[in-house]
């Protein structure tokens, strides 16, 4: 039988991925989300992962974009690519793939395979997802029907590496099935496949990449706030450092975004409700969550150094996604230095080239758009984002878009003469 791929959940990474199996397979992309269903249907796709003659290319080899569980009934592998929040307490939301898999549970047939890629904590699959997909399904597990898990790597804005491009962790719930599935993402993936020994080395593999990073972004932060105390340039430092074959060479900044300040909190709740106090990974998550409330404070502490008054001072904020050159506002935490600058209340206006400002998440911001902002004039510009148009913007021009004296906090190492640098 020829295989028929259903994927559920058709975000930043499921869509690219639908999009590179419909060339080779026979497939149907799943979502709960009707405007999102709607868009893609019309060749749009909001996150800009793919362009729209991509999306329209999907859609000719024979994609299917619904929302009808009755479309995806004749599928006998289901990729599940829904989201894995963190809720107010930083502990793993499982809302989405637990409704997912009760969904995909309902309509299981014999020798179906199930695979997540969702980031989650060592376990999910076959704690948590299996015993939903018994009970949903009635079926048997490594029987019946099996599982399988595939992390996602991608980077959302990164054109260069995209999905098919970037070596893919695999495994299986049984020897024979962890090769179906290395098989099946090795003809689509150039980069290759890696076959994990078991679905929970592939999950523990992709919680500790971000985990890691956050650390070592961590650290670097740390010795940022320590140098600023010293008066030493923490770029100058890095860059001095960076000469040695062995230095990891990371900027200090905001670690917002789903993924990495996110996935950390998966692997400390396990490791919490294993007896284990996870002390570095959590300390690491602190100092990442206080750059926004640092940055803030010196914007403020340079606004009062140069007489100028707090309330209703005009601060304008460069950038407010979570990272450069995409559209994506989830958890950024430039959001965090307006909350704070508006408690010292200022007023705060954003200028950003890259967001859709019909998107929930923007829409309590006070937008102003193209650039140079020549027509205003601001107390502080705080520079909280690198997309490629900041880095035009010229010593002159801040001058121009400042009332008295330049107060330019830049977040990212990008403006010629800062005011105070990150
Ligand atoms: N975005 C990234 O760069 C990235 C990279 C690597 C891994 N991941 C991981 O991949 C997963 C998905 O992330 P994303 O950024 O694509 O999320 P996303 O929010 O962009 O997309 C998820 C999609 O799933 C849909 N969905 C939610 N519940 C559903 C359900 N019950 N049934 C069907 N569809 C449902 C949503 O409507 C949405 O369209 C997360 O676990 C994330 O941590 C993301």
């Amino acid at each position: 039988m020829k295989d028929k791929i259903c994927v559920v959940g058709l975000g930043y990474v499921g869509l690219p991925l639908a999009h590179a199996f419909s060339e080779k397979y026979e497939i149907v992309g799943f979502d709960i989300n009707k405007p999102r269903i709607d868009e893609l249907n019309s060749g749009f796709d909001r996150t800009q992962e793919l362009t729209s003659e991509q999306v329209k290319e999907s859609l000719k080899n024979g994609m299917k974009f619904t929302l009808n569980i009755d479309d995806i009934k004749d599928c006998n592998i289901y990729i599940v690519t829904v989201p894995t929040p963190i809720d107010e307490n930083n502990e793993p939301d499982l809302t989405p793939i637990v409704k997912s898999t009760e969904a995909i549970g309902k309509i299981l047939k014999k020798d179906d395979i199930v695979i997540y890629e969702s980031t989650v904590y060592p376990g999910v699959t076959e704690e948590v997802c299996v015993p939903i997909l018994e009970k949903e399904s009635g079926l048997k597990f490594n029987e019946s029907f099996f599982c399988g898990y595939s992390p996602e790597r991608i980077n959302p804005g990164d054109k260069e590496h995209t999905v098919t491009k970037i070596l893919k962790i695999t495994s299986g719930s049984t020897p024979e099935i962890a090769k179906k599935v290395d098989n099946l993402y090795k003809s689509i993936i150039t980069a290759g496949t890696h076959l994990a020994p078991t679905i929970k080395v592939a999950e523990a593999a992709k919680v500790i990449e971000n985990t890691q990073r956050d650390v070592n972004i961590a650290l670097i932060n740390e010795l940022a706030m320590i140098f600023d105390l010293m008066n030493i340039n923490t770029h100058d430092v890095i860059e001095a450092a960076a000469t040695k074959w062995n230095f990891i060479n990371l900027k200090p900044g905001l670690v917002g975004g789903h993924c990495i300040g996110v996935d950390p909190y998966y692997l400390t709740h396990k490791a919490q409700s294993l007896g284990y106090m996870p002390n570095l990974i959590l300390g690491a998550r602190q100092i990442n969550n206080g750059m926004s409330k640092l940055i803030a404070d010196k914007a403020i502490k340079k606004m009062v150094k140069f007489d100028k008054k707090l309330k209703n001072a005009n601060v304008l904020v460069l950038g407010v996604t979570f990272k450069e050159n995409c559209p994506d506002m989830r958890n950024s935490k430039v959001m965090d230095i307006i909350k704070e600058l508006q408690e010292f209340e200022c007023s705060v206006e954003v200028h950003d080239y890259w967001v859709d400002k019909s998107d929930k998440e923007s829409k309590y911001l006070n937008f102003v758009d193209a650039l140079p902002l020549n027509s205003r004039k601001y107390d502080s510009i705080i520079v909280a984002v690198g997309h490629d148009k900041f880095k035009e913007i010229t010593t002159e021009d801040y001058k121009n878009m400042s009332n008295g004296e330049p107060i330019i906090i830049d977040v990212k190492g990008i403006v010629e003469k800062p005011t105070w640098r990150l």
